[in-house]
């Protein structure tokens, strides 16, 4: 492993704070990132109700919770550098809320509408405050044309604008979140707004790569008409005093182990300078 440097730290933590995400300097190597594509593949294989499909389609659009259960992703979540940045970002002890891949299958994987992830949370959760970070591992290369996520640098500075379309209390039916047209989304004329005042970045890079996005940014994404996929490992890290003090969806959405994480190093899972 490259000893990473904590020098960097400050900078990608005011980089963060500025825009609502940063990009790491650091990687993981090509070894590592094919060991992630191997569990993908078993946990799509597996099967059971933590995968979601496209609509009308055999197509996985994403896998949640497998690091409960998949021996790479469980060791993953541990990786002392990624623990380290969650607890720099968000200024507090940490462990996993949410774990999940988002694959974006080529002609298949179909958009994200604009929102906040915190909308979500806090809906159907009661997540109480935005002091969570996701950090985001690319599995493929993410380019302009296969559904990078688009951001909105600096909204999170906003914070949470509400929900745009809701039925309170959730229509329980968690599944419908995790399809194309999910509830919590922002109204189409508010997101437009944001995107003229603010402009949008897109995150694209290697395969790989670590990426950190703020609850409260306003993101999207478009369908992938492109002929690569687009595998996106997602690792929402809460703070250990942030945990919703009731949630009622599935374990393998909402972390109930909510003690702080210890960090674990595996050297199959080295870094190299991104
Ligand atoms: C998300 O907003 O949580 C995911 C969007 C994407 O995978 O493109
Ligand atoms: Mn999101």
């Amino acid at each position: 492993m490259i000893d990473t440097d904590d020098g960097h730290l400050p900078d990608l933590i005011a980089e963060y704070e500025e825009k609502g995400w940063c990009r790491s300097p650091y990687r993981f190597t090509d070894p590592a990132v094919d060991l992630l594509r191997d569990s993908l593949d078993a946990v799509c294989r597996r099967g059971g109700p933590e995968v979601v499909h496209e609509r009308g389609s055999t197509a996985v659009r994403a896998v949640h919770g497998c690091h409960e259960f998949d021996e790479a992703y469980a060791t993953l979540v541990r990786h002392p550098y990624l623990l380290k940045l969650a607890e720099a970002l968000t200024g507090t002890p940490v462990y996993v809320y949410q774990f999940k891949v988002n694959l974006k299958q080529a002609r298949e994987g179909r958009a994200w509408p604009w929102h906040q992830d915190f909308a979500f949370w806090n809906a159907e959760d009661g997540l109480p405050r935005p002091t969570a970070v996701t950090l985001a591992v690319p599995l493929d290369d993410v380019h302009e044309s296969n559904g990078p996520l688009i951001l909105v640098p600096g909204s999170h500075r906003l914070g949470y604008l509400g929900p745009g379309k809701i039925t309170p209390g959730g229509n329980g039916d968690w599944r419908k979140n995790f399809e194309a047209d999910p509830e919590h989304t922002m109204e189409p004329g508010r997101a437009r707004e944001l995107v003229t005042s603010f402009g949008t970045e897109r995150a694209t890079g290697r395969a790989g790569a670590i990426q950190a996005f703020h609850p409260n940014i306003v993101h999207s994404s478009s369908d992938n008409a492109s002929p690569d996929r687009r595998a996106l490992l997602m690792v929402s890290y809460n703070s250990v005093d942030n945990a919703p003090p009731h949630p009622t969806r599935p374990e393998f959405l909402v972390g109930r182990t909510t003690d702080q994480l210890k960090p674990k190093w595996d050297e199959r899972f080295a870094l190299e300078a991104g």
